[in-house]
């Protein structure tokens, strides 16, 4: 194949080379197209065709449904691995040993709390407050409480930010929930795995001890695993764009929640239950909310279906679909919500607007009726994917940093007012 490609601009060639990645991904480095063709440059809002950085931690072809974290396929990751040798592996870029795991557990475990005045902070935002914007208040916050910058260069330095963040984060993200909740804002027991901590930070009432699942627990490791990467995604997008201007990892981790927090991204997972239960309560109608979702004069979309890069299924729905049975069908939980999900489906995948189109069910798809099965409530749906995501956005911005990524600045194509004379107020 040949090397560079050719572009011929009002009769004029302008040759650049071409980028392959290692599983044969082929870029076109148009870096230097502006300044040879006299200031031309590319135009692809929603960034389509553009690959906005080089990476070695996920690889994801959408044609044939492949995801791979570092080279592990999602499958044999999601059967096999714990979250937090995943949380490794993605940020770290191998699999960590036995040693490895248990001193990055217990450097995590010593992180696990935060400054009391944070309280002051959660207790200031209105009870109804949603949690995705708590939550990205108090990462934000957590700048407040750490405030020495971090040299990237130092490998000390940037694990020890690390397992900062990965200790405090589950605290937040359980507090966001007890604040709602109204209950007292407890610590986790370190003696239990992240995940187990988790759930006891979450669900722990002041009277009673809290008895841990382990279909819960494999349950909920199983979700974070799926979501804790996903290569150059809006929210991932948004922490390594952030970060490049050199703001630390903390807020750079809050703005990815804030992008995280849209129903075309991670708000999904709650969007997806809320639409469920709204084709419930109208008596299962799942014909009247395909015709809306394929209506161009309703903005309603099927929520939970399609996918800017899977172009034939999402590997992550797929695993997550079987999970949701076996969930359910452990807990004894019957969830009229998952039959109308399932029906959904069966319809969306036979009509030719969707098959046309590409669309099949996301991840976000069967998840919320785990989550539910859980006991989560649906406005915590997509902290649980942040959750989930945060060892992801800590590796791209760790690698964003230590390849000296330029800051991320694109340019426009103007479309308003030529030159114009100011006018006075009283000439208006
Ligand atoms: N329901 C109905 N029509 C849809 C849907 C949908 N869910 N998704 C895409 N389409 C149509 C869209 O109207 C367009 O039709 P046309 O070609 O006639 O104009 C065509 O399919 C292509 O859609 P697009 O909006 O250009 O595709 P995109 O790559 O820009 O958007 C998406 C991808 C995920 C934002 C979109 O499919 C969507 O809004 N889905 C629903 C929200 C959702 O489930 N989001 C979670 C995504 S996965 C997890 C995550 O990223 O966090």
């Amino acid at each position: 194949m040949s090397k560079t490609a050719i572009f011929e601009i009002n009769g004029k060639k302008f040759e650049f080379p071409l980028v392959v990645g290692t599983e044969n991904e082929v870029a076109i480095d148009i870096k230097k197209l502006r300044a040879m063709a006299g200031g031309i440059i590319t135009l692809d809002p929603g960034y389509k065709n553009t690959g906005s950085c080089e990476s070695a931690i996920t690889f994801l072809d959408g044609e044939k449904g492949i995801l791979r974290y570092r080279g592990y396929a999602i499958e044999d990751l999601a059967e096999k691995a714990d979250f937090l040798e995943i949380a490794y592996l993605l940020i770290f870029g191998e699999l960590p040993t036995e040693e490895q795991l248990i001193k990055f557990s217990s450097d995590i475990k010593d992180q696990a709390h935060v400054d009391e005045d944070i309280k002051k902070i959660i207790d200031g935002f209105p009870k109804a407050a949603h949690p995705m914007g708590v939550l990205s208040s108090l990462t934000s916050a957590l700048v407040a409480f750490n405030p020495t910058s971090v040299d990237v260069e130092s490998d000390e330095e940037m694990y020890n930010a690390i397992v900062r963040l990965l200790g405090k984060f589950p605290v937040l993200t359980a507090w966001a929930y007890r604040k709602r909740a109204g209950l007292p804002l407890d610590y986790g027991d370190n003696s239990l795995g992240y995940v187990e901590n988790f759930l006891k930070m979450m669900f722990k009432k002041p009277t009673e001890d809290y008895m841990l699942n382990p279909v819960v627990v494999d349950a909920l490791d199983k979700l974070l695993i799926l979501h804790a990467d996903h290569e150059q995604n809006c929210s991932t997008s948004t922490v390594r764009m952030v970060g490049s201007s050199h703001a630390g990892l903390f807020v750079s981790i809050s703005a990815g929640i804030n992008a995280l927090w849209g129903p075309l991204h991670g708000g999904a997972n709650q969007a997806v239950i809320e639409m469920l239960e709204a084709i419930k309560a109208d008596d299962g109608d799942t014909k009247k909310y395909m015709a809306k979702a394929k209506d161009k004069s309703d903005p309603f979309r099927l929520m939970g279906f399609g996918h800017r890069v899977y172009k034939n299924f999402d590997p992550r729905a797929k695993i997550i679909k079987k999970s949701a049975d076996e969930v359910l069908t452990d807990l004894g939980v019957q969830d009229p919500i998952l039959d109308i999900a399932k029906g959904l489906e069966e319809e969306a995948l036979r009509d030719p607007y969707f098959v046309d189109r590409k669309l099949y069910p996301n991840v976000d798809f069967y998840s919320g009726i785990i989550y539910r099965a859980l006991g989560i409530p649906t406005e915590m749906f997509t902290p649980m994917f942040a959750l989930g995501r945060l060892p992801g956005w800590i590796a791209q911005w760790r690698e964003m940093r230590l390849r000296k990524e330029p800051i991320g600045r694109p340019r426009q194509v103007y479309i308003g007012e030529n030159l114009r004379d100011f006018k006075p107020l009283t000439k208006r």
